[in-house]
C-alpha cells in the first residue's frame, strides 16, 4: 500500500502531504491478557483480519519501533509526496456481546462436574477443566475499548512510519497530517495514540499535550466514509438485509462441515 504513490509519483510533484490516516473500525481485534501470553502468540497468526502486527512482521518482536523497508517498494529515486494509510484501531477488550458469550461458555465448563468426564484422553479433559478455571475478567464496562497494547500498536506504527518517511513526517508538515476516525471510541482513542506516539517522536522526553493542542488537530470522525457499511443504501438493500446475497454465508455456518467441528470442540470441552 505504501508503495502505490509512490511510484505513481516518481518525481517529486510535492503538492500538500495529506496523511489520511482512517481508522477503520468494523474489523475487531480480541485482546487476551495483557501480559504476553504465549497461547495469545500462537494462535493469533489465524485470526484473518484479526492478526496482530507482530505476526505478520515477526521483526517487531525483538524492535517494535524500527522500520522495515522493502528496497524493491522505495527506491532511492522515488520521492514520496503523500501518504495515505488505512489503519486498522489497536489492540481491544472483547465487545460487551463476545463478553457475554465468553460467560456463557465458562459457566458451561463450570456447570460440568469431574463426573460428566466422558472416556478422552488426560490432556482433553485437562483443557476443560483449565478454562473452567480461567478467571474470566472481563467486565462489561470492557465493551470492545483499546486496551494499552491497543496504544502501544498505534504508537510504534506511528514512530515506525515516521521513520520510514522522514521528509513527509518531519516536524514542519505536522500541521498537514489529517487524520479521520469512526465515531467508535476505540477508533478515536487509537488516533490519539497515534497522534501521542509521533509528537514524542518530535519532542523527545516530554509528555504529549490533549491532541485537541497539537498543530494537526484532533482526528476528525466520519462515519459516512469509515463506517460506510451503516450509512450505504446499495450495501444496506443489496448485500446486509438480502438473504440470496448472504446465502454462502448461512451455507458455510449451518453446513456439514461446521457442525462436525462444532462436534469436535464440545466433544474435547465435554459440553452439550
Ligand atoms: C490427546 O488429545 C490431544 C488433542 O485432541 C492430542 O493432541 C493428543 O495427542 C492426545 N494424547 C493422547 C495420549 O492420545
Ligand atoms: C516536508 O518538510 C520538509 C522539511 O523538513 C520539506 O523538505 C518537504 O518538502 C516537506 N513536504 C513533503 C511533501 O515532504
Ligand atoms: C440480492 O442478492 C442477489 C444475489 O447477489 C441479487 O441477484 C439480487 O439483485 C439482490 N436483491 C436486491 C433487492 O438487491
Amino acid at each position: 500500500m505504501l508503495c502505490g504513490p509512490c511510484r505513481l509519483l516518481r518525481a517529486s510533484v510535492a503538492p500538500t502531504a495529506a496523511l489520511a490516516a482512517a481508522l477503520l473500525s468494523s474489523l475487531a481485534r480480541c485482546s487476551l491478557q495483557e501480559p504476553k501470553d504465549q497461547v495469545a502468540s500462537a494462535l493469533s497468526p489465524y485470526f484473518g483480519t484479526k492478526t496482530r502486527y507482530e505476526d505478520v512482521n515477526p521483526g517487531l518482536l525483538s524492535d517494535p519501533e524500527a522500520p522495515q523497508r522493502d528496497p524493491e517498494l522505495l527506491e532511492g529515486s522515488c520521492t514520496p509526496v503523500q501518504l495515505v494509510a488505512l489503519i486498522r484501531h489497536g489492540t481491544r477488550y472483547p465487545t460487551a456481546k463476545q463478553i457475554r458469550k465468553l460467560r456463557q461458555l465458562h459457566g458451561m465448563l463450570q456447570a460440568r462436574g469431574p463426573g460428566d468426564d466422558r472416556p478422552g484422553n488426560a490432556s482433553d479433559r485437562g483443557l476443560g477443566a483449565a478454562l473452567a478455571d480461567w478467571p474470566l475478567w472481563y467486565a462489561d464496562w470492557m465493551d470492545g475499548q483499546l486496551v494499552e497494547k491497543g496504544r502501544q500498536d498505534m504508537r510504534q506504527l506511528a514512530l515506525r512510519l515516521a521513520s520510514l518517511f522522514p521528509a513527509l513526517f518531519s516536524r514542519e508538515n505536522y500541521s498537514r497530517l489529517r487524520l479521520i476516525t469512526s465515531s467508535k471510541h476505540r477508533c478515536v482513542d487509537s488516533g490519539a495514540a497515534f497522534l501521542r506516539g509521533l509528537w514524542e517522536h518530535y519532542h523527545p522526553g516530554l509528555s504529549p499535550p490533549d491532541v485537541s493542542d497539537m498543530e494537526c488537530g484532533p482526528p476528525s470522525i466520519n462515519d459516512k466514509l469509515m463506517r460506510f457499511f451503516d450509512h450505504c443504501k446499495k450495501f444496506l438493500t443489496e448485500v446486509e438485509r438480502n438473504a440470496t446475497a448472504l446465502y454462502h454465508v448461512e451455507a458455510f455456518k449451518t453446513g456439514p462441515e461446521m457442525q462436525s467441528i462444532l462436534k469436535k470442540v464440545a466433544a474435547v470441552l465435554q459440553v452439550p
